[in-house]
């Protein structure tokens, strides 16, 4: 399949970007400039380009420039010249446009421009509570396989609809038929779910180990997933009703699962220095890139955000090598130019951003 990349990208009173045009080239793309000028926020349009989402724990009113009434992100794809386009106002669902005609919902973007982000936020993969690898499990398998978000979507609904019922529950009598509607919808796509997620897991461990012994710490990393709860789930859940009244929430399921990380033996979590974790996590988003790059056919653009002030040198040049000699199109945010190293220097297409301006050098 043919790589698909941005060209154009114009920013208007997205954050503190007035109005902004920042040419794209092919490779390398590197953001500089000092702290709060809006580097990551040039970075947030594109993966809202390619998500249909802010940056994590974003909500949509405070990607509007102060003072304005909404704010818009487009972009032109190559080779086709295909424009895609967010634009979001407060109190306004947020709209996605293709060539200017509106999709059902900003998440049908996902897919048609595959992007990996890494950023220091994605230490929480390792570090963070299972919620944060839950997180890194559906973005992933949303852009990678299509069918996913649909179950992943379903699910979510159907989990509010049934704690809403247990909650009921807990004051008066719910009949076990109006259970049962929601049951059978968990039941169905949360099992989906969980062969997608297993699968997905199965190819990115053996990758991730690779990665990691690449990096050279001399020890051995594993990623397994970890299923919440066994056997069937419609069962399980039914099985599990009266308990879960009491607790007012589902106690089986997805969304109860986790990644489980190890370095050397040990849950990385847990007992991972801090230098162990970020080689884990160097690891796991290389092997997310490597799988992205396996299911689209062309390796996806990569945002890397601020990865220099918490990487030493040698992790960071090892992901900047990858990153590289993956030959897409990257787009990296630093604050001094030679952070990035001579080689992505010689090839990159740098620009300056200062108050929301951007230069290109
Ligand atoms: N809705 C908004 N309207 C106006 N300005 C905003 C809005 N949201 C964020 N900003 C401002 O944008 C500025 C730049 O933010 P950004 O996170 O992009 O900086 P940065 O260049 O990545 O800095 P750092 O190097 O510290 O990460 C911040 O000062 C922030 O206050
Ligand atoms: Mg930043």
């Amino acid at each position: 399949m043919e790589g698909v990349r941005v060209g154009e990208i114009r920013y208007h009173d997205f954050r503190n970007l007035a109005v902004v045009e920042l040419n794209a080239g092919p490779g390398v793309n590197l953001i500089v400039g000092p702290n709060a000028q809006g580097k990551t926020n040039l970075l947030e349009g594109l993966h809202l380009l390619s998500t249909g989402r802010l940056l994590r724990g974003s909500r949509e009113a405070q990607a509007v420039r102060h003072d304005q009434p909404r704010a818009a992100v487009e972009a032109a794809l190559q080779p086709h010249g295909t424009t895609v386009r967010v634009n979001i106002e407060p109190g306004v669902r947020k709209r996605a446009l293709i060539n200017g005609l509106g999709l059902p919902r900003a998440a049908d973007l996902i897919g048609r421009l595959p992007s990996v982000s890494f950023s220091s936020q994605d230490l929480a993969v390792v570090s963070g509570e299972p919620a944060d690898r839950r997180h890194l499990l559906d973005t992933e398998l949303s852009q990678v396989y299509p069918a996913y978000l649909n179950h992943f979507s379903v699910y979510k609904r159907a989990l509010e609809q049934r704690n809403a019922l247990l909650r009921r529950a807990q004051e008066s009598h719910v009949e076990d038929e109006a259970f049962e509607v929601w049951e059978e919808q968990l039941a169905h796509h949360g099992a989906a779910m969980r062969v997608q997620r297993q699968e997905w897991v199965d190819g990115l461990a053996d990758l991730a180990t690779e990665r990691h012994a690449a990096l050279g710490d001399g020890e051995v990393l594993s990623v397994s997933y970890r299923a919440a709860d066994q056997g069937e789930l419609s069962q399980s859940l039914a099985s599990n009703r009266g308990h879960d009244i009491h607790r007012g929430s589902t106690s089986v399921g997805p969304h109860r699962d986790d990644l489980d990380i190890q370095v050397a033996g040990a849950e990385a979590r847990h007992f991972g220095s801090q230098g162990q974790q970020r080689t884990a996590v160097v690891a796991i988003k290389l092997a997310v890139l490597a799988l992205a790059e396996r299911a689209f056919g062309f390796p996806p653009m990569l945002l890397l955000d601020d990865i220099f002030s918490d990487l030493d040198d040698r992790r960071r040049s090892h992901l900047m090598d990858v990153a590289f000699e993956a030959g897409g199109q990257v787009f990296v945010t630093c604050t001094e130019a030679e952070q990035a190293g001579a080689k992505l220097l010689g090839s990159a297409k740098i620009f300056r951003v200062k108050c929301g301006r951007l230069e290109e050098k």
